[in-house]
């Protein structure tokens, strides 16, 4: 009778279980695809739970709000914060709390929020909050002291996952009249956050997996998506983000760049030797999942042509290399690892990237049913095809039989990756980082913090709860140019964290009419032996763009590794400025950077910490 049961409601489990020639499953394995959801996702919230200080069941010894990644201590020793493990899990818990609204778990995100308000002014290897750069740093001890061995650093993507992840729980407290904690606790954490994101993201730096420094899709893509609901949020506390509405659209605009016509090539601006199919793009994709957004393909939505295309592209990587897939057929789906050549712990699939691969398609159904239609073009086909082997290009509205089937079809496709989960989970449910490529047994860091998250929001994906719409739909529109952008932003330290009691917000002081405050103009330019750098533009105090006018600046810092120009100049607050760098020979003889010309708009808020602009010779 259990097995009567069993064939017809995991034919999904069972087809690719006797494809694969294995062995009668265990008898809790036979537990249906949505059994096993059910149960797991208990075990996935408290599996993060545990691992959250200070009373995290396995995480004694940690500091209140500090996410854990694991609470592995050796081989691999993961027991540290990570800025972006923490932001998706926190993203992941305010998803949950939203639904629930269980108070242990609103503690749990407000001591997260306290906690980083502390963390952003813990001077560490990247830097310090003086001028943000320490904002970039990957992790931290539990204690939330700086952690100062060698590691992949900065990795920008960690900013702009806390600013999404305490927007989405800003945005709860605004919508349930709680304006002056979203307005004075969290706000001005996010600032920092947003600034950061604003000034650094054309920057370089290390991708998610922590191996190749370039420009890698996951941070451009969580930037955008951070920028965009920043400014509207700092709408709703009565505040603006200037830097945010300046370089919204500059991050959309590179974020194309990674598109190559088949699949999204996950690392730019670097040789790394890989195909670039990788799932940064996948979790990229349920990352900046937007319910309200169409099958939209500049923002890289999860049911776009492009990111259906690219799902087939990355999923189909990984069949030949872990035996765990062979011999699964090509319209089911398979274990996923990070990419292809991985090496890490010899290179196995992983649970979290499995989900994802899962969780962008759960996501795409539902565009799909809310836009009451489904389009198939020539990018989209292959992936349609494998799928659904008569598909062909056009348009069928929700009302036509292949509507139906292709949904259908997009559903047990999802569940097969979760059934593939499902396969490798040990019976206690546990959730390590990697199961093996050829065993399927569980391996390096147990009790991944993320692999629990992503079950979490999986299942709410698979169930049709979806999280509040970020603003995607009306942040689309991808300039004909790009430009390279990079505002200088402010930084200051959030101080209040009293939730019982959030005071009022501290207003901006406004500078008296007149005055002025002292930029700081960094500029990186090697220069030879008799050359000198000016920084000259559109003011007075800038010589006019007079070159004979401009103010020379000091090589006082200027290392062969680092060849610093630096220098200040007092400019009037509010002013908007335009301006250049200047290089002149012994010989007197002028050289321009190249256009455009730059800007900076002065800080007319006197209480802020004085400017500085970072630039790089052109
Ligand atoms: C540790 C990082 O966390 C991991 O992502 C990376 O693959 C290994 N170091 C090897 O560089
Ligand atoms: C290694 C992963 O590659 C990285 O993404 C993660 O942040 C750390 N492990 C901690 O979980």
């Amino acid at each position: 009778m259990l097995f009567k049961n069993l064939l017809l409601q995991t034919s999904i489990v069972l087809s690719s279980l006797s494809e694969q020639g294995h062995a009668i499953p265990t008898l809790e394995k036979r537990a249906t695809l949505d059994q096993f959801i059910t149960s797991e996702n208990t075990v996935a919230l408290n599996g993060v739970l545990a691992n959250i200080g200070p009373s995290g069941s396995k995480s004694q010894g940690a500091a209140s709000g500090v996410v854990l990644a694991s609470p592995s201590k050796s081989n691999p020793d993961y027991y540290y914060t990570w800025t972006r493990d923490a932001g998706l899990v926190i993203k992941a818990l305010v998803e949950q709390f939203s639904v629930s609204k269980a108070t242990n778990l609103q503690t749990v995100i407000q001591n997260y929020i306290s906690a980083n308000a502390k963390l952003q002014t813990i001077s560490n290897p990247s830097g310090s909050l003086s001028n943000g750069a320490g904002l970039g740093e990957p992790k931290f001890n539990a204690d939330f002291s700086a952690f100062t061995g060698a590691w992949g650093r900065p990795q920008r993507d960690g900013p702009a996952l806390r600013a999404t992840a305490m927007i989405a729980y800003g945005n709860w407290l605004l919508a349930n009249g709680n304006t002056a904690a979203a307005t004075s606790i969290v706000w001005p954490i996010v600032k920092n956050d947003l600034n950061y994101v604003a000034q650094y993201w054309n920057q370089t730096g290390f991708d998610l997996w922590e191996e190749v420094q370039g420009s890698s899709f996951f941070t451009i893509a969580a930037s955008h998506r951070a920028l965009v609901e920043g400014s509207a949020f700092a709408k709703k506390v009565g505040q603006s983000c200037s830097v945010c509405d300046a370089q919204a659209s500059n991050v959309l605009c590179f974020l194309q760049k990674f598109w190559n016509g088949q699949y999204i090539d996950s690392n730019i601006n670097v040789n790394e030797g890989r195909t670039g199919k990788d799932a940064n793009s996948i979790i990229s994709s349920i990352h900046v999942f937007d319910p309200a957004a169409g099958c939209d393909d500049a923002t890289f939505q999860p049911c776009s042509p492009r990111m259906l295309a690219n799902h087939k592209q990355v999923t189909d990587s990984f069949r030949s290399v872990y035996s765990v897939n062979s011999g699964i057929a090509s319209s089911s789906g398979v274990a996923i690892g990070r990419y292809s050549e991985d090496v890490y712990y010899t290179g196995n699939p992983w649970y979290l990237t499995t989900l994802a691969a899962a969780e962008q398609l759960y996501d795409a159904l539902y565009q799909f049913n809310k836009a009451g239609s489904i389009t198939i073009t020539d990018v989209s086909l292959a992936f349609w095809k494998a799928i659904y082997s008569s598909a062909a290009t056009g348009t069928y509205a929700s009302s036509s039989t292949t509507f139906k089937s292709l949904t259908s079809a997009v559903k047990t496709y999802a569940d097969s990756y979760v059934a593939i989960v499902q396969k490798y989970t040990p019976s206690s449910g546990a959730l390590a980082e990697q199961f093996e490529k050829s065993g399927g047994q569980p391996t390096s860091a147990a009790d991944l913090t993320w692999s629990y998250a992503a079950f979490l929001t999986m299942t709410n994906a698979r169930n049709n709860v979806v999280p509040p719409s970020w603003g995607a739909a009306s942040a689309n529109k991808v300039p004909s140019t790009c430009s390279s952008g990079g505002a200088t932003g402010t930084y200051a330290a959030a101080t209040n964290t009293n939730w019982a009691s959030p005071s009022t917000p501290s207003t901006p002081t406004p500078c008296s009419a007149g005055s002025s405050i002292a930029v700081t103009f960094n500029v990186l330019a090697k220069t030879v032996y008799g050359e000198n750098i000016y920084v000259s533009g559109s003011t007075s105090e800038l010589g006019s763009w007079d070159p004979t006018k401009a103010v020379l600046l000091s090589a006082s810092q200027y290392t062969n590794s680092k060849p610093l120009w630096s220098g200040s100049v007092k400019l009037s607050t509010g002013a908007s400025v335009s301006y250049k760098y200047i290089r002149k020979s012994s010989s007197g003889a002028v050289t321009w950077e190249s256009d455009p010309n730059r800007s900076l708009t002065v800080s007319s808020d006197c209480s802020a910490s004085a400017p500085t602009v970072n630039d790089t010779w052109r």
